[in-house]
């Protein structure tokens, strides 16, 4: 067995090849680098596309990108969520008294069953043949393009093109529903530091272990 002694010689031995190693990457790099910077001078990245003549970007780049406003629902601004609901409180209510109007009474929403029967709405055959729950990525899908999500709905409402009023509005109707759901994003920092936790408890018993051994 090695003492502690032995072992810190060895252990500065190799660090010390490492450092040095390390250096004489850095200055052999410094070099290799010098070089690589003036040839790309003359030729720069992305002249090629433009000799192609097309005069622009392939289409791929330009194909639109949908995007989930779930990620951005734990930060959005409730003001801005209410601001947003105006344009659905003419069919919509999130107050529970107020009952059902054009459209069914929204107050719980978040996790609600699709199309429930408690809200005593008749609902059509779209969105009731949709079965689930309304969760976040539910209600992302629905209010991005309700006619797409839900083809042959009756809610008479072109949908929210922009993320960010789809997390500001889903914001306002998670804030008007008792016991909502966690947000994914919540799990995920939860989980995160969970996994954080286990692997430090972990590496505090293996050093414990280590110590036990000297
Ligand atoms: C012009 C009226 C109208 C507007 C505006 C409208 N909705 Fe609706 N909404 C409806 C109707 C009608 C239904 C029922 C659809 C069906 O049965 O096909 C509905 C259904 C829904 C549902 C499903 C409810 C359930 O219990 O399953 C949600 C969620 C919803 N709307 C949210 C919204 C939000 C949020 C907005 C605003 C961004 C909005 N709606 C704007 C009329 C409207």
């Amino acid at each position: 067995m090695f003492d502690s002694f032995e072992l810190n010689k060895i252990a500065g031995s190799v660090l010390a090849g490492v450092l040095l190693l390390f250096l004489i990457d850095a200055v052999g790099g410094a070099f290799v680098h010098t070089d690589h910077v003036e040839k790309q001078a003359f030729v720069p990245e992305g002249t090629e596309m433009f000799e192609a003549g097309n005069g622009g970007p392939p289409k791929e780049v330009a194909a639109p990108v949908i995007e989930s406003s779930v990620p951005l629902i734990a930060a959005a601004d409730l003001e801005k969520g209410a601001k947003v609901f105006k344009k659905c409180a003419a069919c919509h209510s999130v107050d529970a008294a107020k009952g059902n109007g054009t459209g069914p009474n929204l107050a719980n929403i978040v996790g609600r069953a699709t199309a429930s029967a408690d809200v005593g709405f008749g609902f059509s055959g779209a969105l009731s043949g949709l079965g689930g729950d309304w969760g976040y990525e539910e209600l992302d899908g629905f209010l991005r393009k309700p006619k797409e999500y839900a083809p042959g709905t009756k809610m008479a409402f072109a949908g929210l093109k922009k993320v960010s009023d789809r997390a500001a509005v889903i914001a306002y109707l998670r804030a008007n529903t008792e016991n909502a759901p966690a947000l994914p994003v919540a799990e995920m920092v939860e989980d995160a530091v969970e996994t954080a936790a286990d692997a430090a408890e972990g590496a505090a018993d293996a050093m414990n272990e280590g110590a036990m051994h000297h």
